[in-house]
């Protein structure tokens, strides 16, 4: 049986940190192209490499392609990030997939092009809270997304992404575990509602996936009758119940690729249009319908912090080795445990792209 715990997200925290968002202005081309070369340069010069995730700018994804790098979901980026040569990673997306790489490769140098980029899931589930709710609750088996501090998944016996919390809990009820989850309440109980395992949820959620509206998706559903839903499972319940494919961002790339449909409506970030029309250019994709519309509306499907980051900032980071990821040694030592436990089940089952509908 899930149960939302007594503990709520902090919004009041949240709100400060989305007030401290500090937007990069637009670029001509001729300055983006200056950029891109310079940083080619730096890339070689210093044995660096580019991690990017789907959400961010679609000029840094094509420059992690372009440069050898890498571009994917949370698990996909750990894993490259651990399994690459270079010396220095960029990681470019928001603050826990540097945390996660640098935790997953402590001897290398981890450099973030700004690391005021947050989540609303990691800045709600301070340690000192969820520890408590931990102490509280010592006969269930603690699994953490991977949208967490370092501190957090080191207090985990399991850390967990998109793509693999659902395989990873009906594993664990299988063995007969009673889970507590944390921090997101909607993958939360998508994954309880699918296992039926037992869990105790921690009461986070994303500030953009929380914005898609049931009412609005069923009224474009009517407009697009022949269009396919895909759905993000940090999304509300009644969103994910309307969708024709629930997965991890890329396993919702996969899915358009994949499925008949010539329409999808997606519910995630926008930032994943760039990947699924460079994959599927004869495909039209629509944003799902959020609260409010164009000024309006408040998250616009897209991540105030993973559009913090930016071909300038990339570059003045990797030119002055600077907005370094630092995770104190025998932290990182702790979380490394939980969060090397997922890479060795994805490896052993090779379920890094397995969705549900
Ligand atoms: P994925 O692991 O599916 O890429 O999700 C990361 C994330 O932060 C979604 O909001
Ligand atoms: Fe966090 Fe949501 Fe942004 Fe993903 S989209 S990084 S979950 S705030």
């Amino acid at each position: 049986m899930a149960a939302v715990s007594e503990l709520t997200a902090d919004r009041e925290v949240v709100r400060k940190y989305l007030d401290a968002v500090d937007l990069p202005a637009p670029l001509d081309e001729a300055t983006a192209e200056d950029y891109r070369e310079r940083i080619k340069r730096l890339l070689v010069e210093k044995n660096a490499t580019i991690v990017a995730h789907y959400y961010t700018d679609g000029m840094l994804q094509d420059l992690a392609d372009e440069t050898g790098g890498f571009v994917g979901d949370s698990l996909e980026m750990a894993r490259f990030g651990s399994e690459t040569a270079a010396d220095i990673l960029v990681v470019v997306g928001v603050r826990f997939m540097g945390e996660t790489a640098k935790i997953l490769s402590p001897d290398k140098k981890v450099l973030m092009p700004t690391l005021d980029a947050n989540c609303s899931l990691d800045i709600a589930c301070p340690i000192e809270r969820f520890s408590e709710f931990c102490d509280q609750h010592p006969d269930r088996t603690v699994v953490v997304y991977a949208n967490t501090s370092a501190a957090v998944k080191a207090r985990s016996d399991w850390v967990v992404t998109s793509s693999i919390g659902l395989d990873v809990v009906e594993h664990l009820a299988d063995r007969g575990e009673k889970i507590l989850w944390a921090p997101d309440k909607h993958l939360g109980s998508y994954i309880q509602q699918k296992t039926g395992a037992d869990m105790l949820l921690w009461d986070g959620a994303c500030i953009v996936h929380e914005e898609f509206r049931f009412r609005g998706l069923q009224d474009m559903r009517k407009l697009y009758p022949h269009a396919a839903v895909l759905a993000h499972p940090e999304s509300p319940q009644p969103v994910l119940e309307l969708a024709d494919f629930v997965g991890s961002t890329s396993q919702m790339i996969k899915a358009a690729q994949e499925m008949p449909h010539d329409t999808f409506i997606v519910a995630t970030d926008k930032g994943i249009f760039h990947r699924m029309r460079q994959l599927v250019p004869d495909t039209t994709f629509i944003a799902a319908p959020t609260v409010g519309t164009g000024a309006t509306c408040r998250s616009c499907a897209h991540c105030p912090w993973m559009a913090m980051n930016s071909l300038p900032r990339l570059h003045d980071a990797l030119r002055d080795e600077s907005q370094e990821i630092v995770v104190d040694r025998e932290l990182g030592v702790r979380a490394m445990v939980p969060l090397q436990r997922m890479l060795d089940f994805a490896r052993d089952q090779q379920l890094s792209t397995r969705g549900s509908a």
